[in-house]
């Protein structure tokens, strides 16, 4: 390992995959893990093998489809977890286990583990894994509140046990820059043998400093940075792939590594995570915010307009955002829109490109100026219900306006058979829901309800975003529409589908994570 370069550990479909509502379904993980091959990402964690059956399929099916990527999975310390997560890497090129315990006094307490108990359970398991594959990473869990002796000692256990890569996790997201620094520098410095293995950190945002933690740890010495792509991930988030990619490249100046990430794929990637997720990007997200490139303020403006690096430090073409904008009109043929979806980062098969033509033909005639994120918008949503759907929207109409009480007129297929209702409501997008829930009862609580312009103009497309929760499964639905009732009403649909799938796949509550992070 050369050391100017950093290894890009992306962990979107185990970590990012964690939070609340983020669950995606088995395509759309072998996607996504397609893409952060494709990217150049080195290591991907495609998800905790012992979890669930779901979870197990999926990392053994990234793992036989990698083309580059080391394939990694999350083990707890038992040889039951590790076993399983082997069966399921095994099948890559480049295969990886990657096992941890919680080492911080809160963490210990939790399995009634002493130090010593600790520390012997660390040696046994480590050695187990280093028996099956010659790939091991190592984690102490809430690194950052552990005692630095007893991080220390631990280290050097696993190392001794055959650990390739040790990882340094803030799980909480509560070190700051410096002292994430220093307890990399403290273990190369103290422990035997740390200048043979690599370091990795881990760190969430909390406090919001997970980049500039991740950072801080490069500058010290780790070489491998785990991430995901928008920072998603629980409660507050991971790093952000995008960020410390870009940040190593704009600042080479103070942070002189390289990585193998091709920048201009992180935009496609972003929107991809965000629309499969169900969590919307924050229009001023670092790098791939909406706003993030956008200059509002007339001294802004003419600054640009004279020299652009007067307000811009990287190029938006630097992570695929294409500057030709108004480009698709009614006229445009099929040609052209396979060229344009390609430019934005689309290569769609025959049948999506015909299913997003006659789309896009539909907006054309709407619309007056059809922009690349109203195509990108398009094409989103049809990647997101392009499966087969129990429950269609067919045919809807609302009379709203300032005299109540509001109503639709609704037509639903529902497993291809129609089925009519009218409903009264709060509000038109309430009475279409309510007709949705006449014609398919269900329990599920509507926890999130957003609405988004994809571009500017009372023409512009809505896409809302659902978030849905039953029995403790939670799911998304997303859809875009000119018509913001319609868009509403098939983002609730999509969500529902969705839900059907998961009410077929799991018992109640799987997705609040019922492996406990601590157990057997
Ligand atoms: O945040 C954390 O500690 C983790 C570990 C499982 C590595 O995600
Ligand atoms: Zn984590």
């Amino acid at each position: 390992m050369t050391q100017d370069k950093v290894v890009i550990f992306d962990t979107t479909l185990r970590d990012g995959e964690q939070s609340p509502g983020a669950t995606m379904t088995h395509e759309e993980k072998l996607e996504i893990a397609s893409l952060l091959d494709e990217m150049g990402v080195d290591i991907i964690e495609a998800g905790f093998p012992i979890a669930s059956e779901g979870d197990f399929a999926a990392v053994t099916e990234i793992a036989k489809r990698a083309k580059n990527a080391t394939i990694c999975g999350l083990a707890r310390a038992n040889f039951k977890d590790i076993d399983r997560c082997w069966e399921a890497v095994r099948h890559a090129k480049s295969p990886r286990i990657h096992t941890f315990i919680g080492t911080s006094p809160l963490h210990r307490a939790i399995p009634n583990l002493d130090m010593d108990q600790m520390a012997d359970r660390i040696h046994e398991t480590v050695t187990h894994a280093r028996n099956l594959c010659d790939n091991v990473q190592w984690s102490p869990m809430d690194a950052t509140r552990t005692e630095p002796d007893y991080l220390c000692r631990v280290v050097e256990i696993a190392i001794k046990a055959g650990a390739t890569t040790i990882n340094i996790p803030d799980t909480v997201g509560y070190t700051y820059p410096m002292e994430s620094a220093r307890i990399i520098r403290m273990l190369l410095e103290r422990v035997p043998g740390a200048d043979e293995i690599i370091f990795a950190t881990h760190c969430h945002n909390d406090l919001g400093m997970a980049t500039a933690n991740a950072l801080a740890a490069v500058e010290a010495g780790a070489r491998q940075i785990e991430c995901t792509i928008n920072g998603l991930g629980e409660r507050a988030g991971n790093t952000a792939l995008e960020e410390v990619v870009m940040a190593m490249r704009v600042r080479n100046d103070i942070l002189p590594f390289r990585t193998g990430i091709d920048t201009t794929k992180i935009m496609n990637l972003s929107r991809r995570v965000s629309q499969v997720s169900g969590f919307p990007v924050q229009f001023n997200k670092a790098i791939v915010g909406k706003n993030a490139f956008l200059h509002e303020s007339g001294i802004h403006q003419d600054g640009v307009l004279k020299n652009v690096q007067t307000f811009e430090i990287m190029r938006p073409e630097d992570i695929g955002l294409t500057q030709k904008n108004i480009a698709m009109g009614k006229h445009s043929g099929r040609a052209a829109l396979r060229a344009k979806l390609k430019e934005l980062g689309f290569d769609l098969a025959d049948n999506q490109l015909n299913d997003v033509f006659v789309r896009f033909k539909a907006l054309a005639d709407r619309k007056k100026e059809v922009y690349d994120d109203d195509l990108i918008a398009l094409v989103s949503d049809e990647q997101t219900n392009d499966a087969y759907e129990y429950l269609q929207l067919k045919k809807l109409r609302v009379v709203c306006g300032t005299e109540g009480p509001q109503e639709a007129d609704m037509i639903l297929l529902i497993d291809g058979k129609d089925h009519h209702i009218d409903a009264t409501g709060d509000g038109p997008v309430d009475a279409a829901f309510n007709c949705v829930k006449m014609l398919f009862p269900h329990k599920a609580r509507l926890q999130v309800y957003q609405v988004h312009a994809v571009t500017e103009g009372t023409d512009a497309q809505a896409t809302v975003s659902v978030r849905l929760e039953e029995e403790g499964r939670i799911v998304t639905g997303s859809a875009a529409d000119t018509d913001t009732i319609v868009a509403s009403t098939r983002a609730y649909i999509n969500a529902l589908n969705r839900l059907i799938i998961r009410r077929q796949k799991t018992a109640p509550g799987e997705d609040v994570k019922t492996v406990s992070y601590h157990g057997e």
